[in-house]
């Protein structure tokens, strides 16, 4: 965690009768330690409950993002086309009301000074790419959504500060509003009916606690079946144990974990991060019809994981040396200190000689091989 958030890698061309306005940015994907899940208005985009991430170093997993004005086009007005991963994509209800809610700040710009271009209503041209799998619950919709907020406030030249673009790319997805943010980053759910007092502020600096890494496992790349932004729904609507989470569990973890993370306090960082998780998921059993994100391969790395804790904290006295955390999918982001990652790596080879991800298609393969025997 070493790297700054956001890097706005070029805008062009700068000169007054330019006809192509373009900025190319890249977002880092953050992982929460304490998870967001479920909304109190689908509208502002307002969350249930508080949140709290690690933003991660975006020469790992990142998001990159080109906005292109385009002031000659032939074109409709406020026309906007989209390429994700290099295919052409529809763009969502969600995007293209954050696009118009940031061309009506162009629009607010251009009427106070006369001189710079009109771009507010030009049709734009957005190509994204991610270096990791896309959906299969590893943030990518947050460093996607925060990016994308990022190079259109520079391609419109919006000059927006930091927190502005957070709470525009909260609109596109409530865990792109963290990633503007390096480091530790709290989303504070707020109370205001407005959602002004629902805002993203970093907790700590991403040089607070420098041997803080972590490691992702990947026990499967496919797309989830159920979105987070539908599965959130489903729990806010018919999970019980959501309402105990989100009143009696979560206020009193976030303060304890700002306070952990405060004093560099791995012990009880890992204990809350992986109580957090293991929650989370319990909510999305008790969601009906449940929802499973988890799989087999993820039950065996929170096995191991405990069972390492137990071992190592005889040796090195310390109840846990790695923490892990799972988001809306089966693959695993492990918290750990730099001096135990090497020994932490050769453990997970051991346990998975050919890949986490081999283990998990191999029990896919087998459930698909025994269904089908079953169907013949
Ligand atoms: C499990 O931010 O993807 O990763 O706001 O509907 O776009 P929308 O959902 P999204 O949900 C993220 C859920 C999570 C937990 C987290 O990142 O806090």
């Amino acid at each position: 965690m070493t790297v700054p958030p956001l890097k706005k890698q070029r805008t062009q061309p700068e000169t007054a009768n330019a006809r192509i306005y373009e900025a190319t940015a890249s977002a880092p994907v953050n992982i929460a330690v304490i998870k967001y899940w479920g909304k109190r208005s689908e509208a502002l985009m307002l969350p249930t409950n508080s949140s709290l991430s690690l933003t991660l170093d975006q020469d790992q997993l990142q998001s990159k993002t080109t906005v292109r004005v385009v002031v000659d086009a032939d074109g409709k007005e406020n026309d906007a086309a989209l390429w994700l991963n290099g295919n052409r994509e529809k763009l969502s209800g969600r995007v293209t009301a954050l696009l118009a809610r940031m061309r009506a700040l162009r629009v607010t710009k251009e009427a106070k000074d006369a001189s710079i271009p009109r771009l507010a209503s030009k049709p734009l041209l957005i190509a994204s790419v991610n270096n990791f799998p896309t959906a299969a619950g590893l943030a990518s919709s947050a460093s996607g959504l925060a990016c994308l907020a990022f190079a259109v406030n520079a391609a419109l030249q919006l000059e927006l500060p930091p927190a502005d673009i957070s709470a525009l790319a909260r609109l596109g997805s409530g865990s792109a509003c963290r990633s503007l943010f390096g480091g530790f980053v709290a989303w504070d759910m707020g109370s205001k009916p407005d959602g002004s007092d629902s805002v993203a502020r970093q907790v700590a600096s991403e040089t607070h606690w420098p041997n803080m890494c972590a490691l992702i496992l990947v026990a499967s790349a496919t797309q989830k079946e159920m979105p987070s932004t539908a599965g959130m729904q489903t729990t806010v609507e018919t999970s019980p144990l959501l309402q105990h989470r989100i009143q009696a569990v979560v206020p009193d973890r976030m303060a304890a974990i700002e306070k952990a993370i405060a004093a560099r306090d791995f012990d009880s960082f890992a204990e809350i991060t992986m109580r957090d998780s293991n929650q989370f998921h319990a909510v999305c059993l008790d969601t009906f019809p449940p929802i499973f994100y988890l799989n087999h391969v993820s039950h065996r790395v929170i096995s191991l994981i405990t069972m390492y804790n137990q071992v190592k904290s005889k040796s090195n006295g310390r109840k846990y040396t790695v923490a892990y955390t799972f988001d809306a999918g089966p693959n695993a982001v492990l918290y750990l200190l730099k001096e135990d990652v090497a020994e932490v790596l050769r453990l997970v080879n051991s346990y998975f000689p050919n890949g986490v991800d081999a283990a998990s298609s191999s029990a896919v393969d087998e459930y698909y091989g025994l269904s089908k025997q079953f169907l013949k």
